[in-house]
Order: structure tokens, then C-alpha cells, then sequence
């Protein structure tokens, strides 16, 4: 992609939480080839580490936990301080793990709700009064809050929570001309699938299973959520708000 600002994102400033991995690092990438100026988050030391390594210089990567709202006021005071606005945000940070509802905990519950809820409830909250009008608010929703998955019951939820809160905010933030949208991913091959806590070999039976239901074919690339990602983004979706986008490779109509 050419930094020739096609897409009207040139010195946007844009922060993408959980940033440092799979979804989110591609899109930090590709909003940082279109001219934007990046901020990731992330919350793991090793994976923080990687990012800096490896992103682009200009990409700033902070440490802020997704659950805590004493990171999220010490992101948005950073953002301030930095660049005094902020033009795209979006809510990507995310945990799944596969249970059996009978098998789910207080714990596994909370820790599903804090970063998956809580976080984009309160990240949002802190950083709102650096959105200004143009500004465009995107979710990382899923396609397991529309379909029924076995053992991700927990995680479903979380996700149809933060669907509905979309919703909810496109309309109450549309007066201030803040666009609330989401994406809705499945089967995007990134670190997360490693992190199910599933046997090699039930992954490999759930891939197989996933694979044949995919009218496309194929598990996604992280690459074709960040374009999405992008469009909402920018001014060629300025008409749009509210929506969930599914990009799936058609599995949530099949
Ligand atoms: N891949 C898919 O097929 C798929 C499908 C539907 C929805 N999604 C959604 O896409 C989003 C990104 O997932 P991914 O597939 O790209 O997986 P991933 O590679 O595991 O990325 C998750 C990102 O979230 C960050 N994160 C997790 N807990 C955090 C916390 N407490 N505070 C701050 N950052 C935290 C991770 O950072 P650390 O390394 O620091 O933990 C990482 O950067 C998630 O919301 C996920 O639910 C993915």
C-alpha cells in the first residue's frame, strides 16, 4: 500500500488495543503504511517486546492491561500529552478460551469479562474525550456472539455484549459525528487459536471441521480483517455506523 493518502488517513492519529499480536498488529501495520500515526497496546513483556522490535519505528507501543481502569486513565493522559487527539480507535484487545459451561469459574469468567467487556466499556470511556467529530470508534466483535459454538459460551457472551453495546453507542455518540462500528472476525488464523488451551490434535479435528464449513474455502489472514479495519476507518465509510461486518469467509451464512 502506497503512503499516498487514497484513503484520507494521512496524520490520523490511530491506538489499537492489543496491538502487539495477530489482528491488531496487522492492523497497525496497515494503518501505519496509509499515513496514520499509531499507538498499540498490549500487556504481555514478551509480546511488547516483539512489537517494538518488529513494528515500524513511529509505531509507539505502550503497556496498558485491557482490565484496568488506571491503565486505561494512563493511556489516555498519554494520548493527550502526545497528540491531543485521537482520530481512529479501535477495541481489539481480546481473550478466548474454550470451556465446557459446566467446567467455568468464577475466575474464567471474570477474566473474559475484564478484558473482553470491561475493557472496551472503560478504554473507550477514558479515551472519549479525545474523539472529536470525523472520529471513527471500531469493536472487534466475533461471529460466535450470532452462532452457537460448543464451549465457547463464555466467550460468546462477552462478545454479544460488546455487539449490542455498538449499537447502543452509535446512536448515543452520533450526535458528536463519532462513527461506532464493528468487525466481525472468524477463523483468522493468529496466536489466538494456540491459546484455546485445546490437545494438538482436537485443534487439528476443530481446524478440519471449521475448514469445511467455510464457503471460502480457507481460514482468513489477519491482513484481511486490518482492511476492513481501514474502511470503517476511513471517510469512504462516512456514512456508516452502527454495523457489524462480519469477515469470514461467508461462515456465519453458511
Ligand atoms: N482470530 C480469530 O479468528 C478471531 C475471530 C473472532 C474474533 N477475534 C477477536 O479478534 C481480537 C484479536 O484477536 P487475535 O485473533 O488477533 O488474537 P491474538 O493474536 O491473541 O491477539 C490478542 C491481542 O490482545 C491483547 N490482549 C489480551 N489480553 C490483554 C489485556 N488484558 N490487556 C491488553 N491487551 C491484551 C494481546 O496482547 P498480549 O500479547 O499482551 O496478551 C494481543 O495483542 C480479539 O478480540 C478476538 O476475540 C478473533
Amino acid at each position: 500500500m502506497e503512503n499516498s493518502d487514497t484513503q484520507g488517513l494521512s496524520g490520523k492519529v490511530a491506538l489499537i488495543t492489543g496491538g502487539t499480536t495477530g489482528i491488531g498488529r496487522a492492523t497497525a501495520e496497515l494503518l501505519q503504511r496509509a499515513g496514520a500515526r499509531v499507538i498499540v497496546t498490549g500487556r504481555n513483556p514478551e509480546t511488547l517486546a516483539s512489537a517494538r522490535r518488529e513494528l515500524p519505528e513511529d509505531v509507539l507501543v505502550l503497556e496498558a492491561d485491557a482490565r484496568s481502569l488506571s491503565d486505561a486513565t494512563r493511556l489516555a493522559a498519554e494520548v493527550e500529552r502526545r497528540f491531543g487527539r485521537l482520530d481512529i480507535l479501535f477495541l481489539n484487545a481480546g481473550i478466548a478460551q474454550l470451556a465446557a459451561f459446566e467446567a467455568v469459574t468464577e475466575a474464567f469468567y471474570d477474566e473474559h469479562m475484564d478484558v473482553n467487556v470491561k475493557g472496551v466499556i472503560f478504554t473507550l470511556q477514558k479515551l472519549l474525550p479525545f474523539l472529536f467529530s470525523g472520529s471513527s470508534v471500531i469493536v472487534n466483535t466475533s461471529v460466535a456472539d450470532q452462532r452457537g459454538t460448543s464451549a465457547m459460551s463464555i466467550y460468546s457472551a462477552t462478545k454479544g455484549a460488546v455487539a449490542a453495546l455498538v449499537r447502543s453507542l452509535a446512536v448515543e455518540l452520533a450526535p458528536r459525528g463519532i462513527r461506532v462500528n464493528s468487525v466481525s472476525p472468524a477463523t483468522i488464523l493468529t496466536p489466538i487459536q494456540a491459546k484455546f488451551g485445546l490437545p494438538p490434535e482436537v485443534a487439528a479435528q476443530t481446524a478440519a471441521h471449521y475448514s469445511a464449513r467455510i464457503p471460502l474455502a480457507r481460514f482468513g489472514a489477519a491482513e484481511e480483517v486490518a482492511r476492513t479495519v481501514l474502511f470503517l476507518a476511513s471517510p469512504a465509510a462516512s456514512y456508516i455506523t452502527g454495523v457489524e461486518l462480519p469477515v469470514d469467509g461467508g461462515l456465519s451464512i453458511s
